[in-house]
């Protein structure tokens, strides 16, 4: 079958190690289902495999992606939720310590077909595209558990909202909004500014500058540029959720006197549960709010996509279609 893996992983260059061709079509073990692709998207994760983080090189080659929605066996319209857990976890899919995600330890969703274990299969609503579908298990579901379950935002709380052209960062606008929260949000880009407006966001900010007030809660997932100015932004007992660090995983200044000093809380989030995917697409259907959806290309021009990302040139998500 098609596919888009990876060969090789490099630091400098990852799409040095990117390969379009040929994959073995997957054998289906018992209690999984192969799922037929119509639509996968791009996270920042598959560049951070391309550079082997994550993707140790004994694993090679991998077939890439975490996100799909496709068709299975018996004819379902599905969304495939990307944490694959140990077969005797029990309880938060997030927090199985034998948890992984596509395309890290099981072949990923840039290719005809995919192969997961069958509760990982969440009913796709005919309501949404098979792009809109593809865009939910990793990006749009992390943004889900960040504003609802970790940070627990009421409406009308403000949120702060950093780098806002992310997939993820894109996704936490939206939801937001369609929350009833006051979204504020930063970007480098005075493009990306104009758009996160568009797309609900109350006031936006050039990165680092100063806020007129200060916010209940940050997203973060831009990590050492912009971790400071998180800190900085919250109300004595606000919170900042982050789940990703694409500048780099050491800010210069930590803030720790801050942290205790205005009783901070500080929270992780990784993914989401498959129930909270179910919630998110029940969310969509009822506000009627969309993915955001940079680009569509077929698997064919995968590369084209990648180049895109790291270029950070884009508002939303890509999405390959098959
Ligand atoms: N823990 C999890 O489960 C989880 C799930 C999804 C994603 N993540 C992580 O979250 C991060 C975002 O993922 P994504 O898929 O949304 O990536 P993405 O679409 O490539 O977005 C990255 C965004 O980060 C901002 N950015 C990057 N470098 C920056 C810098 N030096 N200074 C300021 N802003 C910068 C950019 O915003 P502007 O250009 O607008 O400033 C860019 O739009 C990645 O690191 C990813 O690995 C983690």
């Amino acid at each position: 079958m098609f596919a888009a893996y990876a060969a090789t992983t490099s630091s400098d260059d990852p799409l040095s190690g990117l390969r379009l061709g040929e994959r073995p079509t997957p054998e289906v073990p018992a209690g999984w289902a192969r799922v037929r692709l119509r639509a996968a998207s791009l996270n920042h994760h598959d560049l951070w495999s391309l550079r082997g983080v994550g993707l140790p090189s004994e694993r090679l080659p991998m077939i890439l992606g975490c996100d799909g929605a496709g068709v299975d066996e018996d004819g379902n319209e599905v969304v495939v939720h990307a944490v694959i857990n140990d077969p005797d976890w029990r309880g938060d899919d997030t927090l199985d310590p034998k948890r992984s995600l596509l395309s890290e330890r099981h072949q990923g969703t840039f290719a005809d077909e995919v192969i997961v274990p069958r509760r990982n299969l969440v009913p796709k609503p005919a309501e949404l595209s098979w792009a809109e579908a593809a865009c939910l298990p990793t990006a749009w579901l992390t943004a889900y558990r960040m504003l609802f379950t970790q940070a627990q935002l009421a409406p009308g709380s403000n949120v702060l909202v950093q780098g806002a052209g992310g997939g993820v960062a894109t996704a936490l606008i939206i939801l937001g909004r369609a929350a009833g929260l006051r979204v504020w949000a930063t970007s480098r880009d005075e493009a990306k500014r104009a758009r996160a407006l568009e797309l609900g966001a109350d006031q936006v900010f050039a990165s680092g500058a100063r806020l007129p007030e200060r916010v209940d809660a940050v997203m973060e997932t831009v990590g050492a540029a912009t971790w400071s100015h998180s800190l900085r932004s919250l109300r004595p007992g606000g919170t900042v959720v982050i789940s990703g660090a694409t500048s780099g995983p050491n800010p210069d200044a930590t803030e720790l006197n801050r942290i205790f000093f205005l009783q901070l809380r500080v929270i992780g989030s990784t993914m989401g549960t498959r129930d909270e995917l179910e919630r998110l697409t029940r969310f969509l259907i009822s506000t009627g709010v969309r993915p955001l959806v940079h680009t569509v290309l077929p698997l064919e021009e995968a590369r084209k996509g990648f180049e895109q990302m790291e270029s950070g040139d884009v508002i939303g998500k890509i999405v390959f279609t098959r």
